[in-house]
């Protein structure tokens, strides 16, 4: 039996620090408002929170945007708030994964100020520079398909950023700036944190020159090189390193993730993201098809040699109830349903804050609603093609970040319980209903469905190491066994709001899990309700 690591039986929980808890009545959430919140993360049961970034920052990209690595931003607090958060979650057995975000920093980063002062000083190479700009292009400009090229009026060189203008890329081939960027990783590791997320870390390796941005030829070799200058001397196979990859295919995830390979502990693939988008474009629209996403897990499911992630949601995305469930009559069910599709399948699940409430999309009415760099950009980019300005709105708001962005609701009172000032972001108006009070008081919460997946992987080893095997049903049914020490579990799950059937020659040994009331002990032909989801042993 392979030895198993902490983070391959833990759950991981992300918190979006402004959107957390506010402690200050700043309207903004905090690291102080983080360690009021750890008994709920305790009693939730998840073993890691993934930080998105604390860092000091202008907030072009609310901090993928670092303008010092080694400070808090002080909305966030201090270094001696981190310290803290650090300490008091070690004591709740929670582990801090801080985000890293280096194949860019701020324009305010000391190395950019520097840079950009000559031509020839000791910063100018942690950037790239060229005189003439070639066809790079860059999110975040309003101006899609807009230049990744900004000239720099000073030395008329033009730099790379291949988001905002303020988000210059480094330039990872300077032995130099990576040797930086390793010693702060050093520095947080000294201050206790158990490893870290890789903002688009698949981009580093990028050959300006041939305009090839992800996957560079050198990227693995910088992983390893990274690896062994910091995490992986720290602390070996103990440290949890994800790599944010949306280029990631199955071939490339081994690379990044076998452990032979010493890289990083495993990727985010967003195959089952993108593949659901019309078009394969975020903002013209998104539709669950449900055989799609089993064809694609399936085949992630089969990696052998390295180790997966698995999530729905995340700071950059929709609430997965609104998007692929039924956040209306079956809403409960719903974020149910996927939370169990996901979570006993092979690899470590992410949660987003809020997603165990089951919290929903925004009603956005308003463009002015929307804080967010890219929901405001690529509303000017759709205006520039054309769309029609009715249909603006609705389209950044079915997928827009803001939706995961609005505060955590935490109980029925102003602000849901977020802040006593003025939120920076407006909280969803359902929170009167849909908050972390309600669900605690509720044994039929998703809440507490969450809480006994995160139990059932902790206690059980056919969860991490099952053998994953598809099962053929009704298109709408996601139906898969996993098979372990001669013992088989069968996982299914019914992903639409109409009932479906399957059948089967097994009979059930043990129920798991199960969001529906009704009895389960033949399974031979069974009428599943809508968004029905269960895990059984079978005999
Ligand atoms: C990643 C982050 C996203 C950010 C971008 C640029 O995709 O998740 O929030 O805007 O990188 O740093
Ligand atoms: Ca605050």
């Amino acid at each position: 039996m392979k030895k198993t690591k902490w983070w391959q039986k833990a759950v991981i929980y992300q918190i979006y620090p402004r959107s957390f808890q506010d402690s200050n009545g700043d309207g903004v959430g905090d690291l102080q408002g983080i360690i009021k919140r750890l008994d709920y993360l305790q009693k939730l049961g998840i073993g890691a929170i993934w930080l998105s970034p604390v860092y000091k920052s202008p907030m072009d990209d609310n901090g993928y945007d670092i303008s010092d690595y080694r400070d808090i931003a002080p909305e966030f607090g201090t270094l001696a708030d981190m310290d803290a958060l650090i300490a008091e979650a070690k004591k709740c057995n929670i582990r801090i994964i801080m985000d890293l975000v280096v194949n860019h920093s701020s324009d305010e980063h000391a190395w950019f100020v520097e840079a950009r002062k000559s031509k020839d000083n000791f910063y100018r190479d942690f950037y790239i520079w060229r005189d003439e700009p070639n066809d790079l292009v860059s999110g975040f400009t309003g101006d899609w398909p807009g230049s990744a090229w900004t000239k720099d009026d000073a030395s008329g060189q033009y730099y790379l950023h291949l988001f905002s203008k303020k988000q210059p890329d480094l330039n990872w081939e300077n032995p130099k700036l990576r040797a930086e960027v390793y010693d702060m990783m050093n520095f947080w590791l000294d201050r206790g944190v158990g490893g870290f997320r890789m903002d688009v870390i698949d981009m580093i390796g990028k050959v300006v020159d041939e305009e090839l941005v992800a996957n560079g030829p050198k990227l693995h070799d910088y992983l390893q090189e990274m690896n062994r200058a910091s995490f992986g001397k720290k602390l070996g196979d103990e440290a949890l390193t994800v790599g944010e990859t949306w280029s990631a295919t199955p071939e490339s995830a081994e690379l990044y993730s076998d452990p032979a390979r010493e890289e990083l502990s495993m990727v985010f693939q967003f195959e089952h993201i993108v593949a659901m988008w019309k078009n394969g474009q975020k903002y013209q629209g998104t539709r669950l098809n449900v055989p799609k996403l089993k064809e694609i897990f399936a085949k992630w499911q089969k990696l052998d040699k390295g180790w997966n992630s698995l999530f729905w949601d995340n700071h950059d995305l929709p609430r997965v109830v609104s998007s692929y469930g039924n956040d209306g009559k079956y809403r409960v069910q719903s974020a149910k349903a996927l939370a169990i599709l996901l979570h006993l399948m092979k690899g470590t699940p992410y949660i987003y804050e809020g997603e165990e409430l089951g919290m929903t999309n925004f009603p956005f009415t308003d463009l002015s609603q929307f804080d967010d760099i890219e929901a405001r950009t690529a509303a000017e980019d759709l205006r520039k093609a054309g769309v029609p300005e009715a249909q603006i709105v609705p389209m950044i708001a079915a997928n827009s970040r803001d939706n995961a962005r609005t505060p955590m609701q935490w109980d029925d009172s102003s602000n849901a319980g977020f802040t006593t000032g003025l939120p920076w972001l407006a909280v969803n108006p359902n929170y009167r209903e849909i908050n972390a009070t309600a669900c605690l008081a509720d044994p039929d919460s998703v809440f507490y469905t969450y809480q006994k997946l995160i139990q059932l992987r902790k206690e059980n080893d056919w969860i991490v190491w099952g053998n994953f095997e598809l099962l053929n049903t009704a298109d709408e049914v996601f139906a898969y066994v996993r098979l372990f020490d001669g013992r088989k579990y069968l996982v299914l799950v019914n992903l639409s709001d109409q009932t479906n059937t399957f059948s089967s020659v097994w009979t059930v040994k043990e129920v798991l899990i199960h969001n529906y009331n009704n009895k389960l002990d033949d399974i031979s032909a069974l009428q599943l309700q809508p968004w029905e989801a269960f895990a059984v042993e079978l005999d």
